[in-house]
């Protein structure tokens, strides 16, 4: 395959996001606000929402969650930005990594020179049987849809075909949420922002509340593994396995490289994008690996000139527990069939040789799908510009990854950035 590169550099000088969680009262509207006004504020020194020339938004399905169709020139209007072309970038749960990516090459084309980049989804209006009928329209709805398939089935089967091939046992996923609360809580924007430990104290107090039988469990893998407490949603994956129905919105300012200093001193440049189609899960040679996955990460590894052990900082997309283990081997981070032992020995953990979404991950953060992959760079900006407080990993991290999933891998992008 021929080496790609861009046309010119684009760095990233600011960034924003709402909270993520369920928001009775809002629109995908006002929580696009909030992350805009977040983003703004983020310039090191000082930006011009007018001097904005394009927008792409990410967002999955707004027609069917919101009944609103045609968002991205609302999201233009209510941010003051009409009449600059603004436009809905739709790859399911990718939608935030796709639009970075046509960001990005809107202005390394010498198109625009500043470009904002957005992700919005509002999902918690609708009943949950509607949510999973809303999702499952990024499957195969000629032959897997018909056969009963939803997403948390999809991902069960790939967590089934997993432990299969590679002798896992279902602690392993029970121990990448485990983890994932525990980033999670370190995390002032994220919907489920509790360790297990504190959630078993909250069922506690609930049940004492209630006048009923205050449960008791050893530890919190005894909770993880408890029916009651953590019921089986599409076996081996429990409530504890699967990312959250989620209300949120984020957002990135783009310019050339040539602009970055006009607005910070410490941008973040992102030098390796890659993205990847692929058929339904149903019709692929593996069940246990994302094809896209692995050509969008070896297409940007191969433009940023960096391998896999370089990358220090990483966000994948963990809709379900299993994508985590699959991701971080389709990512060249451990070999076939390994993965899962890593997280057994805690390599993956916040103070481990190779964490793993250290925000908390699509699964405490909250995943709401058109703003996941946006959501994502956001961690690696703070990171890599020693501002994520409580998580910050040590040793001033400079090389950042995110990988974000449309449907089982129909669709997959990999971004790499670096703080120079
Ligand atoms: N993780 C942890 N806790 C969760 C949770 C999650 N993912 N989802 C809900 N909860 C909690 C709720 O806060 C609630 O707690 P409470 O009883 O203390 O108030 C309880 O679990 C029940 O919540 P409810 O909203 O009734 O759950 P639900 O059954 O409607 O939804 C799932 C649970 C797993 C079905 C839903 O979150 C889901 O479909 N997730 C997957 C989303 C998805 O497929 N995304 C696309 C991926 S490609």
């Amino acid at each position: 395959m021929t080496k790609r590169k861009l046309g010119r550099g684009v760095a990233i000088v600011g960034a924003g996001m709402s909270k993520f969680g369920a928001f009775p009262g809002k629109s995908s509207r006002d929580l696009f606000v909030d992350a805009f006004q977040e983003m703004l504020a983020s310039v090191d020194k000082g930006f011009d929402a007018r001097d904005i020339e394009a927008l792409f938004i990410g967002n999955f399905s707004s027609d069917l969650f919101e009944g609103q169709g045609h968002t991205a020139p609302i999201m233009a209007d209510w941010v003051g930005l009409t009449p600059r072309p603004a436009t809905r970038v739709e790859d399911a749960c990718a939608s935030g990594g796709v639009a970075l990516r046509q960001g990005m090459l809107a202005i390394a084309s010498g198109l625009y020179d500043i470009v904002l980049v957005g992700g919005i989804e509002k999902m918690t209006d609708l009943p949950i049987e509607r949510v999973t009928d809303t999702l499952a329209t990024a499957a195969d709805a000629l032959y897997e849809v018909p056969a009963g398939f939803t997403f948390p089935g999809l991902y069960a089967s790939m967590a089934t075909a997993y432990m299969s091939r590679y002798g896992a046992n279902t602690d392993v996923f029970l121990k990448v949420g485990y983890k994932n609360h525990e980033n999670g809580s370190l995390n002032d924007k994220a919907q489920f922002g509790q360790r297990i430990a504190d959630i078993m104290e909250m069922r506690k107090k609930s049940a004492a509340k209630k006048g009923l039988p205050i449960p008791e469990w050893a530890d919190e893998m005894a909770f993880l593994k408890d029916d009651r407490a953590n019921p089986i949603i599409a076996w081996p994956m429990r409530l504890y396995d699967c990312s959250p129905v989620s209300d949120g919105a984020a957002a990135v300012i783009l310019v050339s490289e040539e602009l970055a200093s006009r607005f910070t001193d410490r941008p973040l440049y992102v030098i390796g994008s890659g993205q990847a189609s692929d058929g339904a899960t149903h019709s692929r040679p593996t069940m246990t690996s994302l094809p896209s996955a692995k050509q969008a990460a070896s297409i940007a590894y191969e433009m940023a000139g960096v391998r896999p052990a370089d990358i220090q900082v990483v966000e994948v997309h963990d809709c379900f527990t299993v994508a985590e283990i699959i991701a971080t081997e389709d990512l060249g981070f451990f070999e076939p069939g390994q993965g899962w032992r890593a997280v057994e020995e805690g390599q993956t953990a916040r103070g481990g040789p190779r964490p793993i979404n250290t925000s908390g991950g699509l699964k405490s953060k909250g995943h709401p799908v058109g703003a996941s992959g946006v959501g994502q760079v956001l961690e690696i900006w703070k990171q890599l510009r020693g501002e994520a407080g409580a998580r910050q990993l040590p040793g001033a991290p400079h090389l950042g990854l995110t990988h974000n999933v449309g449907g089982t891998g129909q669709t997959c992008t990999v971004h790499i950035f670096e703080r120079r």
